[in-house]
């Protein structure tokens, strides 16, 4: 399980310098693109918390504590742990850009959709701030539910997770996409 952990920092760490190794003003302090921690940590990180709890539904629609192997315990503690490390790296960023990707996806941003998302955070970054500690305290309730192996605090964050990603998304990612 450790290791699975440091794997996974190292992951976040590399994303980081990525972003930072993508601007322009040296001696500045790189923004951490938002665009780049949602599609390449965040979302991943949520899907395999996600994934655990999916797999132990049993026939009858509930959650099978028999069915979440020690392993699986400590596969979805490691995901909830880089939800909460990404979530508080973004609260923290000094500086945040939302970048357009290169492929366009159907989720993707056009340029101008980005830089009005990019318009809205700076608007309320105390706002923005509070969304990611928020759902990082969420996310940890999770870890913690994985780590003691509590089913029913496991489950309702499972279930409730999607519910606080939303809330900052609608706030700051879906006003932007009306047009191109
Ligand atoms: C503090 C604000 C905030 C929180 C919390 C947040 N997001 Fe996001 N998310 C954004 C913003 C802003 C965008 C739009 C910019 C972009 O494309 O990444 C976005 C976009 C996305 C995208 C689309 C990326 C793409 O490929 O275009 C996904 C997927 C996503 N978020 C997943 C999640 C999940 C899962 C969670 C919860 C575990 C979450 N987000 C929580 C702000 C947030």
């Amino acid at each position: 399980m450790a290791s699975i952990r440091r794997r996974y920092r190292v992951v976040i760490l590399g994303l980081a310098l990525a972003a930072a190794s993508c601007s322009k003003a040296p001696g500045d302090v790189q923004p951490l693109d938002v665009h780049l921690v949602m599609a390449n940590a965040l979302d991943p990180q949520a899907d395999r918390f996600w994934a655990v709890g999916n797999a132990a539904f049993n026939e009858a629609g509930w959650m099978d504590q028999r069915r979440i192997s020690p392993q699986e315990w400590a596969r979805a503690e490691a995901a909830a742990h880089d939800m909460v490390e990404t979530l508080n790296t973004l609260a923290q960023a000094p500086h945040l850009a939302v970048g357009a990707p290169a492929s366009t996806g159907p989720d993707d941003l056009t340029p101008q959709q980005a830089k009005r998302v990019q318009a809205l955070i700076q608007q309320d970054r105390p706002g923005f701030k509070a969304l990611a500690l928020g759902v990082a305290a969420f996310a940890r309730e999770g870890e913690l539910a994985a780590q003691n192996r509590n089913l029913r605090l496991f489950e309702q964050v499972s279930d409730e997770l999607d519910g606080k990603c939303e809330q900052c998304h609608t706030r700051f990612w879906i006003p932007a996409l009306s047009g191109n």
